[in-house]
């Protein structure tokens, strides 16, 4: 079932199904694989639940059924034939379960596990090049005449190899497992290995991060969860070329002619960015869920206003004009995992082909042989923006170091606070999904659960958040560094009845 959150039905099917140019396999390939050493199609629905995509029925912008966020590229002249690869949604809709229901939620947490859909496109792709029974089958599906077979193996090696390549490179200690992604590691290696071509600048991804909540985000100053994107002016149009670029997009740097061409669709981002900025956060659903206690609520909220308000202000998340501020929480004080912030501010990769190009392309001093690896992917993001067929769009883009500087140039070690709203529907918590449930957050660490299974979708409406005792999904380790459930500890040593309230609270928001 579906949530009120501000889409019309017309909306919201757009939005799980809008690609922004992401290319991973020629989609003709994708529906005729079978997953590798089975006799089974990759796009079956139990093999694409397991690697975590939420399924839906065939529609009129979707008629082959695809999960949600599995998109194609739109038929152009010099590209007629569709790419498959992810949208937004692959990443950005939840579902979660509770006595036999599924909740939907647009903007929601997803469980889609990256590492292993990637895994086993690579695997479904090679064993379809190797064993010649497979590589028969497939052929004969796509209707290959037989003089042209060796070479349709070709690009299936091909196309394997190039993925087998990029996953080698973004191999990690800290294993992602569903929900999660090392989003800022991943585009670093994409921009300083991939596209500048420079090999040594591989940096291990390790540190990786729930996909966050996407209601209020178009509303508030400062995204990401350091904080370290602006939301100003052309924010962004620049974050979501960044994010085309590392979900299977492709950039061309240098290329001739201002700016750099990518196959990245702007219709498309364009449109997406202003249906999220209509969306609402999930009310806790009653009828489903149980229903709210009015009485704990009223004693929960002096509880927050003491405790929480200071850094995550209560906003009215339907007024379409609000303007919620993220706080910006030195490390010091917060006390959650240091990596993601760490290895943000600590990367930094040879320049090669962009040495003496000017840092933000139209503005700021030339790069030397080595930069941050922030500024390497702002300096292309913007480069692909340049690109933008608007010349109003160009305008704003070329001011983009004007918003960028405060943000981008002095970022210290922070972790953003951002409003509540829609909070009960997105566990597990933190920035590294390392706290299952409101109930364990508002506990002194030590007493947070070491391990846990997550990406089941059970929903626990009493801890709120992810039913921990289930016996599916993947097994959650928070005693790895990168993984850790250490800080936030506030509101942790209200006594039970407290804890209650303030649950019951934050269960309304
Ligand atoms: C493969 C998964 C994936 C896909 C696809 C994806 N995102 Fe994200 N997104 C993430 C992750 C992970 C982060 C957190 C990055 C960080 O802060 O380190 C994020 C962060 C964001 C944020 C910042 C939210 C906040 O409050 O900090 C926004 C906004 C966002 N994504 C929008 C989009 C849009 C729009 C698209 C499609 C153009 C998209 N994302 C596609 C994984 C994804
Ligand atoms: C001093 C500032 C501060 C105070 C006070 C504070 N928080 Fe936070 N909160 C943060 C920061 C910073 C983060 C992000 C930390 C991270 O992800 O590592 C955060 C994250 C969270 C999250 C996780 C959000 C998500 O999407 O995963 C929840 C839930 C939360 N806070 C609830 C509370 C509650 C409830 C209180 C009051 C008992 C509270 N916070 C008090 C700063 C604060």
């Amino acid at each position: 079932m579906d949530l009120d959150q501000g889409w019309s039905p017309a909306v919201r099917a757009r939005a799980r199904e809008a690609g922004f140019g992401s290319r991973m396999l020629p989609y003709r390939w994708l529906r005729h694989l079978e997953q590798a050493g089975r006799r089974e199609p990759f796009l079956a629905p139990a093999h694409l639940q397991a690697l975590g995509f939420i399924l839906q029925a065939p529609s009129p912008g979707n008629p082959d059924g695809l999960p949600v966020g599995m998109t194609l590229t739109r038929a152009t002249r010099r590209q007629p034939d569709a790419w498959a690869g992810l949208g937004c949604a692959a990443c950005h809709t939840g579902e979660l379960r509770h006595g036999g229901q599924r909740i939907r939620v647009d903007g929601g947490q997803g469980w889609l596990d990256f590492t292993a859909f990637e895994r086993a496109v690579i695997d479904s792709l090679s064993a379809t090049a190797q064993n010649p029974v497979v590589f028969e089958r497939f052929a004969d599906a796509l209707q290959t005449p037989a003089g042209q077979r060796e070479s349709l193996r070709a690009a299936l090696v091909e196309r394997a190899s190039a993925l087998e390549a990029r996953h080698r490179l973004n191999a990690s200690d800290v294993a992602y497992g569903p929900g999660r992604l090392d989003a800022f590691g991943q585009i670093f290696n994409t921009v300083a290995v991939e596209v500048l071509g420079v090999p040594g600048n591989r940096r291990p991804p390790d540190a990786p991060v729930s996909y966050p909540v996407l209601w209020s985000a178009p509303h508030l100053d400062l995204v990401q969860w350091n904080g370290s994107a602006p939301n100003a002016g052309p924010g962004p149009l620049i974050q979501n070329v960044t994010t085309a670029l590392a979900v299977y997009g492709h950039a061309r740097v240098p290329s001739r002619g201002p700016g750099y061409a990518s196959d990245v669709d702007f219709k498309q981002l364009g449109r997406l960015q202003d249906d999220l900025y209509h969306l609402t956060a999930p009310a806790w659903p009653e009828a489903t869920l149980g229903a709210l206690d009015s009485e704990r609520i009223a004693r929960g909220k002096p509880l927050y206003d003491t405790h929480c308000a200071a850094c995550h202000a209560p906003i009215d998340a339907r007024d379409p004009r609000r303007r919620p501020r993220a706080v910006l929480t030195p490390l010091a004080d917060v006390g959650t995992d240091p990596r993601m912030v760490r290895n943000f501010l600590d990367a930094d990769a040879r320049t090669g082909p962009l040495q003496g190009k000017r840092a933000r392309v139209v503005a700021g001093a030339p790069f030397g042989e080595r930069a941050r690896s922030i500024d390497l992917v702002a300096h292309v993001a913007i480069g692909v923006a340049l690109r933008h067929p608007l010349a109003s769009v160009r305008d704003t883009v070329r001011g983009y170091h004007r918003v960028a500087k405060a943000s981008l140039d002095t970022h210290p070690d922070y972790y953003k606070a951002r409003p509540l709203d829609g909070v009960w529907a997105s566990a597990p918590y933190l920035h590294n999904g390392s706290v299952p449930t409101l109930d364990a957050l508002l506990r002194p660490a030590a007493e947070r659960p070491a391990y846990f299974q997550v990406g089941h979708g059970e929903f626990d409406p009493q801890a709120v958040g992810v039913a921990t005792a289930m016996a599916g999904g993947w097994r959650f380790d928070a005693t790895v560094p990168g993984n850790l459930n250490s800080g936030h500890e506030y509101g942790t040593t209200l006594d039970e009845a407290q804890r209650r309230d303030l649950l019951e609270y934050l269960k309304s928001l």
